[in-house]
């Protein structure tokens, strides 16, 4: 059967206007993040897509001391941009779900995280965000109170009306931080420019610790793998595990006992001090740690051994370190506070 012209033509407004009706119902702007060459897609779930005024009301949050209960603290006193959203102490002061004492990571390229913390408890980003705010060593908030706190402010009422046609709610303010987060991507190192042609992007002393970095004799590239380096599994390497018995507080399996998750390495020179406990301050002591086949738990993994390494070489494993340093994101001026 054919359709009559006339009959065709209202079908086909009618389509048309429904489609604007539609397209207009929906004042968000989805936003779709600038993924490095290379890099796969980051999932994210349906309940999470990201638009514009949920990463800008994110952004807000995120440098925002309404979320603590004094009104001092927030999630960038500790995540700093200027390091890569770590921080420069070995432990900042109080740690997310009373953890212990842990040294704070950075938040780059936290959309690929298949889980977060150095044991690999919690399974998502926003659940992350639920930690430090109702931690009494960090925020010492409530989630509750903080929305209520949110709901007398206007501004804030305006922003989560327009990202989420909502009054503020610990459903949204979670979700509204992990919207900017996984934002945060850092994929532009000179090691990236070489990976994609440009030879001149490594000097040759970092061109020669890439090649040790992922050799047999050095054995880093076994964990610190992929395009994060890290394996994003767990591993003991030697430290007192009776201090922080790190994945085995989570599982109570005996075999996990002072195992803790890879970490990316991407923008280390940063990142200093080093380990889940900030117990090594930079980059030559933890070559230095490695060398010597790691720390002495009894639980130690069988990938780590005692490694003979010249003055030269460890100068080219730096080199090649500092070249994991993407200085485009820490200027990239979307990450940074609103004005
Ligand atoms: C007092 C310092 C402090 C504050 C404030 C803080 N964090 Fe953290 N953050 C940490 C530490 C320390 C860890 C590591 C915890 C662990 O591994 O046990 C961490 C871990 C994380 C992680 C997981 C990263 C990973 O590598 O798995 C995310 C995401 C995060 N924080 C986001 C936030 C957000 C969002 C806020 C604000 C609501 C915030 N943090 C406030 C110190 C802080
Ligand atoms: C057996 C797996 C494994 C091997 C092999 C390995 N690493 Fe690691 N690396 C880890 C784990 C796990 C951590 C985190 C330990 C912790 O938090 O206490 C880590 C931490 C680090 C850190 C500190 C990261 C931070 O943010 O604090 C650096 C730097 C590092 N490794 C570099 C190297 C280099 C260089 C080599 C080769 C000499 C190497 N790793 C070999 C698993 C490994």
């Amino acid at each position: 059967m054919h359709l009559n012209k006339p009959v065709f033509t209202t079908v086909s407004l009618f389509l048309g206007m429904l489609f604007l009706f539609i397209s207009c119902g929906n004042k968000q702007t989805d936003f779709s993040l600038d993924i490095p060459q290379g890099w796969p897609k980051p999932e994210i779930p349906k309940d999470k897509q990201l638009t514009e005024s949920r990463i800008l009301l994110g952004r807000k949050l995120f440098y925002d001391p309404i979320l603590s209960r004094n009104g001092d603290i927030s999630c960038a006193s500790c995540h700093k941009p200027e390091f890569a959203f770590a921080d420069s102490v070995a432990v900042s002061t109080g740690t997310h779900a009373a953890l212990g004492n842990r040294n704070t990571p950075s938040l780059f390229n936290v959309a690929w995280y298949p889980h977060f913390f150095a044991e690999g408890g919690v399974p998502n980003l926003e659940l992350v965000a639920v930690g430090p705010i109702q931690t009494d060593v960090e925020m010492g908030f409530n989630l509750a109170e903080a929305c209520n706190r949110l709901a007398r402010d206007e501004e804030y009422v305006r922003l989560f009306k327009e990202a989420y046609d909502t009054v503020p709610s610990t459903y949204t303010l979670v979700r509204a931080l992990g919207a900017f987060q996984r934002t945060l991507i850092s994929g532009n190192a000179p090691y990236d420019r070489f990976l994609r042609g440009d030879s001149s992007a490594l000097n040759a002393s970092a061109r020669k610790g890439f090649s040790m970095f992922f050799s047999d004799k050095m054995g880093c590239g076994k964990c610190h793998s992929d395009f994060l380096l890290t394996d994003f599994s767990f591993h003991n390497l030697g430290f007192n595990s009776e201090i922080d018995p790190g994945r085995y507080r989570l599982t109570s399996n005996p075999s996990d006992k002072g195992k803790f998750r890879t970490p990316s390495l991407r923008n280390i020179t940063l990142t200093a001090p080093y380990m889940h406990n900030g117990s090594l301050s930079d980059l030559e002591s933890v070559i230095d740690f490695y060398a010597k086949g790691g720390g002495d738990d009894v639980n130690k993994s069988a990938l780590l051994h005692v490694i003979s390494i010249t003055s030269e070489e460890k100068r080219d494993l730096i080199s090649f370190l500092e070249s994991l340093t993407d200085s485009s994101a820490l200027k990239n001026p979307n990450y940074l506070p609103l004005k």
